[in-house]
């Protein structure tokens, strides 16, 4: 079966079963900053599975695109990937296990025609936050899934969520599909991964809120979240030897192989850079929008590049073949994830740039790498060189760690870590620490400043004439702010102090912040800026200052501009590709 195929079977089972169709949302998520990526189709969708109504109904389905790069070393194998699109339905306090169950038997039987005698299924056994879940176990019964095919599991296996440290979350029955017939121990059973029993399916019943403290409170209501990788099913369903022999790849292996032209087996290298091309678009295209860069998503998306070119060099393959990948995975999934066509130019042309950039160095980085393995004492790298690579050469940590792994020997990461923090308070970054800042202080003049961000987005917009100006990334301390924004290009001076000029000139007017709360859709009609993503319901704060600015915006802020003082940008740099940076204070 096809891709598309089974993306639309499963749409329209649900659809005919009352579900709602909701669109897949961004890579990125909106409100969890504790991870970096959407790992589920639950994701996005926490504020309805904690209690808020979704103007589409209870019953929701949709594809989810995800990133999981948790396994990123096992990528190479059959079947892990770093990207991979989950089918979803969910219940929002509406049906809970035993229609959920019963709906999932009938599209594997009915729909899909998997011989019921090979799906096997496991359940919760119970613990102190929750019972055995025996109604799971009879639902699974009552549709004929014999005694000794379902298997009680404890919270390890049949427990998920929440996605980030805090959350919607419960216990799950998941699915597997028999893959042969001899056990590979005596109690072996899906719990031991001898790949007998391969998952396919699991179907989550939300009952509980995971809090800060690590505790387990009823959610308000019995929600139902299920997710089915897709390349997972369709390499189950194809009987396939591995994940890449899915529609989705098959072109891309195809080109991989023709291009290969060595004598030995580059089976792992070739999917390696399959799996993180196809990331790399997919986080290139993504209506967020990410780029390569340092921190966070961008580090991330730079790593993978990276790894890939370096695979590519190791087998002889041009780079030039990368970008080619980029643009055959654009035509695949143009038509499921429209984001991705749209976006073409750019993904190819940032594809490019970061390949030139790392291309540039990595042979004399690998020619330094040989060099220090003559001279390391204990087998092992010091902090220093380790830095020196990354700094010099453009050799993420972790590539190092890994090329260092295949010769046996080790890094001190601690000793680059210390180099690197040594390296960042030298440039003046050391206190900007990823999730700190921003409306972690509250302080009054951190509020001033935030206030001052929203003038200077609603300024840049103006002076630049460019309305498609929008914050990528904000941190603010009690000294200064940093705002990071989409623009292709360095400001001029003239520019700079036209928009100085501009957010005095509104501070001066003694102008009023005001904050009302509206919905997601009504914010979007009065012209607010900020994410509005797939919120769709969501009650939001919308700040005004004025008629010159209004920004969905969680605050606080000051209440009037006339606090503010005297605004004076600091610098005016780039951040990453097609993204600049301002620094500024209040004087
Ligand atoms: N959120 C559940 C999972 O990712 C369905 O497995």
């Amino acid at each position: 079966m096809k891709a598309s195929e089974l993306r639309e079977k499963y749409i329209q089972y649900f659809v005919n079963h009352g579900h709602a169709r909701i669109k897949s949302a961004s890579l990125i998520p909106d409100n969890d900053p504790t991870v970096l990526f959407t790992t589920a189709g639950m994701h996005p969708l926490v504020p309805y599975l904690m209690g808020e109504k979704h103007p589409l109904g209870k019953r929701l389905t949709n594809v989810q695109k995800c990133i999981r790069t948790g396994d990123i070393d096992e990528v190479g194998d059959n079947t892990h990937c770093t990207f991979f699109e989950m089918l979803g339905n969910w219940s929002l306090g509406d049906y809970f296990k035993e229609e959920s169950i019963k709906m999932s038997y009938e599209f594997l039987v009915d729909e899909l025609k998997i011989d019921k005698e090979k799906i096997a299924i496991s359940v919760f056994e119970g613990d102190e936050d929750a019972p055995r879940d025996e109604v799971s176990a009879k639902c699974w019964k009552d549709l004929g899934i014999a005694a000794d095919k379902i298997f009680y599991l404890p919270k390890k296996h049949n427990w998920w969520g929440p996605a980030g440290l805090t959350g919607p979350c419960g216990p799950d029955t998941e699915i597997f599909i028999i893959t042969r017939e001899e056990d590979c121990c005596d109690g072996c059973s899906p719990a031991c991964n001898c790949g007998k029993y391969v998952e396919i399916w699991n179907n989550v019943f939300m009952e509980y809120n995971k809090t800060a403290d690590g505790k387990y409170e009823p959610l308000k209501q019995k929600n139902v979240d299920t997710g089915m990788g897709l390349e997972r099913m369709l390499f189950t369903l194809g009987g396939y030897k591995s994940v890449y022999e899915v529609d989705v790849f098959t072109p891309v292996m195809k080109l991989l192989d023709k291009v290969v032209n060595i004598d030995k087996d580059t089976t792992k290298e070739k999917r390696i850079i399959a799996d993180h091309i196809r990331t790399a678009t997919f986080m290139l295209g993504d209506e967020k929008g990410i780029t390569p860069s340092n921190v966070d998503q961008g580090y991330i998306l730079r790593r993978l590049i990276r790894r890939a070119l370096r695979f590519a060099r190791q087998i002889e393959i041009s780079p030039d073949t990368l970008p080619e990948i980029s643009a055959l995975y654009i035509e695949i999934y143009k038509d499921a994830y429209p984001e991705i066509g749209e976006n073409k130019e750019k993904i190819i042309d940032e594809l490019k740039k970061e390949i030139d950039r790392f291309d540039k160095t990595l042979n004399r980085g690998l020619a330094e790498f040989e060099k220090l393995k003559q001279y390391i004492q204990n087998n092992r790298i010091s902090g220093k060189a380790a830095f020196r690579l990354y700094d010099t050469f453009g050799f993420p940590i972790e590539i190092t760690i890994e090329l260092a792994a295949e010769s046996g020997i080790t890094v001190d990461k601690e000793g680059f870590d210390a180099c690197f923090k040594e390296h960042q308070q030298k440039s003046q970054a050391g206190s900007e620490q990823r999730f700190k800042g921003g409306l972690a202080d509250a302080g009054e003049q951190t509020a001033k400043l935030h206030t001052a961000t929203h003038l200077l987005l609603a300024a840049l917009k103006k002076v630049l004439n460019d309305n498609s100006i929008y914050q990528r990334g904000s941190n603010i301390t009690a000294e200064r702010l940093r705002f990071d924004f989409n623009f292709g290009r360095p400001l001029t001076e003239e520019e700079i102090k036209e928009v100085e000029e501009q957010v005095n000139s509104v501070i001066k007017q003694n102008l009023k912040v005001t904050c009302s709360e509206m919905s997601v859709e009504k914010a979007r009609e009065e012209g607010a800026e900020g994410a509005f993503g797939d919120r769709y319901g969501e009650v939001v704060k919308v700040y005004s200052i004025g008629n010159f600015s209004k920004e969905i915006c969680g605050g606080p802020h000051a209440t009037n501009t006339k606090d503010l003082g005297t605004f004076k940008i600091t610098k005016e740099q780039s951040s990453s590709a097609g993204v600049r940076r301002i620094r500024a204070v209040l004087e």
